[in-house]
């Protein structure tokens, strides 16, 4: 039988939970749907740290230019004005609620990361600050009765009764078999598609289901083209490409090629605190210039204690694969990391679907432009969950009256599962996507994945194989439709930012790819 909520939440990271406690503080009944564990996001990973105005020499002017800076052109400046004007209360508020960020007696302690004019990143527990962050907002959320929390939960697709998002379809793992459930709206908090790339800092859950099932039901998705690698995971045989924190950079770590040559004198004066797109593009001439497969992050001469105790996480991975941070060099070299586009919203995380809502890393808010600045992702996650919880409480007019027939047609389902297959796929995909439509891509790399993605599409997938290669392919074509580079998305044909491609990429199911001015579009169209 269906059940009925007044609320579903889908993901877990920051943005769900935050999300989840905006509406279950109402007296609403919230459905948090997570495919895995509860506290398996993107978030719990995150290392380095939260910017946030807090510090006496910081003013959210500041953050706000830096964060423009980094966007290259792109950023939507309401957006970012929000962020970093309310940033500063969901930080504290976090810290009410029991949040421990390092401190040096009482002060909070700052660090320093790429492109930021102040040292205002905070951190927990060295290099564990989303898991820390998750820790509190999972403590939070429990404390709220109305909340109920369904871990390895799968959604499979999201139910649209006239034009309108009423509920989802998942994977009920006690009876193993669908399930739907209705409410008045649903929030994705789904998380970004990392997962895409042959090498990726994310966890195997951030394969960007909640963007594939927007777009199907129709949801405009912006900025799809731009993607954020990050300099330095890990480069060891065999191993995953566990993320080295900018932050290392921040304290001082140096990057040298394999000839033990400190490079980034060559391509850009703010050396290894350049934006990540430079450092990583910085990266990749490097390893071809020497015929490596790595470049090295010398941390050698910082002290060893402090080093432990600043990234006890990051040390005792590296022991694990046989290096000691503060004696060896650590070879690096780029992996994806973050996706600045996704389902287009406004400020309130509406999206183009009544009834949908997005926060996060699966939203769009136009907030990052075309290159996240650092540490701006758990930020956004708190403040645009927050938001978005509060505008579906506000818009929860409806009624659920008439859904006992969903409108499923938009939401067909492939034949059932083929695990052999969608490994078989998934692999080819992430190949594809990390070989033509990575770090660098030009027409010619980019017209071969799409082919190649058009042919895979038409074999006749699963549902979630389905989904990932027409993520790709949203990628892909995003990235041919833009001829000029900006931000994370570097043509090599087309090597210069063009004023004229000023415009936020637009796709929509079976529409061609338009430009649009602003991220946040007009609400009465809808
Ligand atoms: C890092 O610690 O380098 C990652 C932080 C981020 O992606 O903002």
């Amino acid at each position: 039988m269906a059940k009925v909520t007044d609320f579903i939440v889908i993901g877990s990271g920051v943005a769900g939970l935050r999300a989840s406690v905006a509406l279950a503080e109402s007296g609403a009944d919230v459905t948090v749907l997570t495919k895995d564990k509860a506290s398996e996001s993107n978030t719990e990973y995150a290392q380095g740290g939260v910017a946030v105005v807090l510090s006496d020499d910081d003013t959210a002017e500041l953050h706000e230019g830096d964060t423009l800076v980094a966007g290259a052109g792109l950023c939507d400046e309401a957006a970012v004005e929000v962020l970093v004007t309310e940033g500063t209360r969901y930080i504290k508020q976090l810290i009410d609620w029991g949040t421990e960020f390092d401190r040096e007696g009482s002060d909070l302690i700052f660090t320093q990361e790429a492109a930021h004019s102040r040292r205002r990143i905070l951190h927990a527990h060295g290099d564990s600050t989303g898991k820390e962050i998750v820790r509190s907002l999972i403590a939070r959320a429990g404390v709220e009765p109305n909340i109920n929390l369904l871990p390895f939960s799968a959604t499979e697709s999201l139910i649209i009764k006239d034009g309108r998002c009423v509920g989802v379809r998942y994977l009920d793992p006690i009876l193993r078999a669908p399930r739907e459930v209705f409410a008045k709206a649903v929030i994705l908090c789904t998380g970004g598609a990392g997962q895409l790339y042959q090498h990726t800092t994310n966890p195997p859950v951030a394969t960007g289901d909640g963007m594939a099932m927007a777009y199907r039901v129709g949801a405009d998705m912006a900025d799809m083209e731009f993607i954020q690698f990050h300099p330095t995971a890990l480069s060891v045989e065999g191993a995953p490409r566990f993320l080295l924190s900018e932050a290392m950079r921040g304290e001082g770590g140096i990057l040298r090629n394999v000839l033990g040559e400190r490079f980034m004198e060559r391509y850009d004066e703010r050396l290894e605190l350049a934006p990540r797109d430079i450092v990583s593009r910085s990266i990749v001439a490097e390893m071809r210039r020497t015929g490596s497969r790595f470049v090295y992050l010398d941390m050698t001469a910082l002290d060893g204690k402090f080093l432990r105790e600043r990234f006890p996480k990051i040390d005792e991975t590296c022991r694990y694969f046989g290096l000691d941070i503060s004696q060896q060099m650590l070879p690096v070299s780029p992996a994806s990391h973050y996706c600045m586009g996704g389902v287009r919203t406004d400020l309130w995380g509406r999206t183009t679907v009544p009834g949908l809502y997005a926060a996060g890393e699966v939203a769009c808010t136009g907030v990052h432009g075309a290159n996240r600045l650092a540490s701006n992702s758990l930020l956004e996650g708190l403040v645009f969950g927050a938001r978005a919880g509060e505008a579906a409480l506000e818009n929860a007019s409806f009624q659920m009256s008439g859904i006992s027939e969903p409108d499923l047609a938009a939401n067909a389902s492939g034949p059932a599962s083929q695990t052999g297959i969608a490994t078989a796929v998934r692999k080819r995909v992430k190949r594809l996507m990390w070989e033509r439509v990575g770090i660098l891509r030009d027409k010619a790399s980019l017209r071969r994945a799409i082919t190649e993605f058009e042919q895979i599409a038409s074999s006749g997938l699963s549902t979630s194989s389905a989904n990932f290669v027409m993520l790709a392919l949203l990628v892909s074509r995003a990235a041919l439709w833009r001829e000029e580079s900006r931000g994370g998305h570097f043509r090599s044909d087309f090597p210069e930012s063009d004023p004229s491609w000023r415009v936020h990429s637009v796709q929509k199911m079976s529409e061609e790819i338009t430009g649009a001015e602003t991220v946040d579009f007009d609400q009465n169209r809808l």
